[in-house]
């Protein structure tokens, strides 16, 4: 009865956490399974970004409360943001949950289940649920904790900062994670210090606002701010081959990050830059704090510290107020910037936000249409900058087996996925790839083998 299954939802924080969680449970004795059928205990770690991401977590929570029928010790939990957002409200549609968790208390998790399952052993009646949704202190410290695996993980996560204190007029996860919170710049370090010891060779430092990063607990020194100090101090670990980011703030681009991206190395050429929309008139309902004008600049001066430099980013179609005029100027900043990758959302009323109560709001077979035709522009922009890469060398950091296990996986350090024939003792290492062939999500090509021939260092042979 202790078999447990976590099922995330949303983004990688959300994966991060779960991960927390699964590695808190373990060393309480917990046995962390793969599947949802093999479980006891089923925990949904939500999302509340969309409805449609609420609505998923609800019906997949309706439909397992249905093996109660057959175990009554099965146990449900909901954890994260969809739990802070609604709390004791969930047991409305679902009164047979046993664990509502929010986003500040993942680590209490394993003493609630310790707790159920001694009630139940003990043979106390099922009562209520168990609902804690309380902020605390210091719980952006919680989240530290990894699970070990038999493969080393090449690419880990660190969390390195909780909640957000910015408006955006849209968004709900000021509301679902909280005021803005960073943890200790040594304990991160340290933190990234173990995952390398482990055998990771990439960390991808993780908050809802990174460029936020303590600056509310460390001071700048000669105009750097306390995230790039951190970015320094993660660059001089050795065996660490890359950096990654997410997400970062348009806000936060001063000379000191772009700099960064020209003086430390393993920050590679990749940015996810979220910028919502291309029209000045939208960015300002959508109180985001810059123009298109300043966004382009960023993008500029990041491609004058690094010409390769491929950005990602986050948009809304269908923002309440949104004309077609709007919606072009955000098409035509998409060309102008020429994007490797976009997440594209249909804008989706959250309750309790500013924007839920402006008029305007944008039918949504009009936002389904817009939705669609900057999928289509973006398919053919990653897809041409894609194909530019064909007959060039990559760096690329072998990760592990692709997807059919016959070849190898990594990326580059512009961040596209690359599959080519490699040895097992690769993954982990950093190698030059020859890119013979490239889809819209991916690139094929061969191992550069430095003087090839019998000197060759990775001895062909063994390939
Ligand atoms: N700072 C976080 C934001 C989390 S939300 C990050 O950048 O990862 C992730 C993305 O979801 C946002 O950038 C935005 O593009 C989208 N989003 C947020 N609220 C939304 C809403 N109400 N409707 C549609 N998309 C939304
Ligand atoms: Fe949301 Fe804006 Fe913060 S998108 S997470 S309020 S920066």
């Amino acid at each position: 009865m202790n078999r447990v299954h976590i099922k995330t939802y949303g983004c990688q924080m959300n994966e991060r956490d779960s991960e927390a969680v699964a590695a808190m449970l373990r060393a309480r004795g917990y046995r962390i399974v793969e599947t949802e059928d093999e479980c006891d205990i089923l925990l949904l770690n939500t999302c509340s970004v969309r409805d449609a991401a609420e609505q998923k977590a609800i019906g997949k929570a309706g439909y397992s409360l249905h093996k109660k029928r057959h175990n009554p010790d099965f146990v449900l939990g909901i954890l994260g943001c969809m739990a802070q957002n609604r709390g004791a409200e969930l047991l409305d549609r679902l009164p047979d949950v046993d664990l509502i968790v929010g986003t500040q208390k993942f680590h209490r998790v394993p003493d609630y289940l310790d707790n159920l399952r001694a009630a139940r052993s003990a043979g106390v009646p099922v009562g209520q649920a168990i609902i804690d949704t309380a902020e605390e202190a210091g719980s952006q410290n919680t989240i530290r904790d990894h699970v070990e695996s038999a493969e080393p993980q090449v690419c880990a996560f660190v969390s390195i900062q909780q909640g957000c204190n910015m408006d955006c007029s849209f968004c709900i996860v000021p509301t679902t994670r909280g005021d803005e919170r960073s943890r200790p710049m040594e304990d991160i370090v340290r933190e990234c210090e173990e995952v390398v010891e482990k055998g990771a060779r990439e960390v991808t430092l993780l908050g809802q606002i990174v460029t936020s990063y303590g600056r509310r607990d460390y001071p700048h020194t000669g105009n750097v701010t306390p995230f790039v100090q951190l970015l320094e101090k993660v660059n001089a670990i050795p065996k660490l081959e890359r950096i990654r980011f997410t997400s970062p703030h348009p806000r936060g681009f001063r000379e000191d990050l772009a700099d960064a991206f020209r003086r430390l190395p393993k920050l590679g050429e990749y940015v996810h830059l979220p910028v919502q929309s291309g029209s000045d008139r939208i960015l300002k309902a959508m109180r985001r704090p810059y123009s298109r004008e300043r966004y382009l600049e960023i993008v500029r001066s990041l491609r004058a510290a690094q010409p390769g430099m491929a950005f990602s980013t986050d948009i809304i179609v269908g923002f309440p107020g949104e004309t077609e005029e709007d919606f072009q100027q955000t098409v035509d900043l998409c060309r102008q910037v020429d994007f490797d990758m976009a997440y594209i959302f249909k804008y989706s009323v959250r309750s309790g936000t500013p924007a839920a109560t402006l008029e305007g709001q944008v039918p949504d077979p009009v936002r389904e249409e817009r939705n669609r035709i900057l999928l289509e522009e973006l398919g053919k922009g990653s897809l041409r900058r894609a194909q530019s890469l064909v007959g060039t060398v990559q760096e690329v950091l072998v990760e592990g087996p692709d997807k059919t296990g016959e070849r190898f996986m990594g990326r580059t350090r512009g961040n596209r996925a690359t599959v080519f024939e490699a040895a097992p003792r690769l993954v982990g290492s950093l190698v030059q790839v020859e890119i013979t062939r490239a889809s819209v999500s991916t690139l094929y090509g061969n191992l550069v083998i430095s003087g090839a021939g019998l000197q060759s260092p990775l001895g062909a042979a063994s390939l």
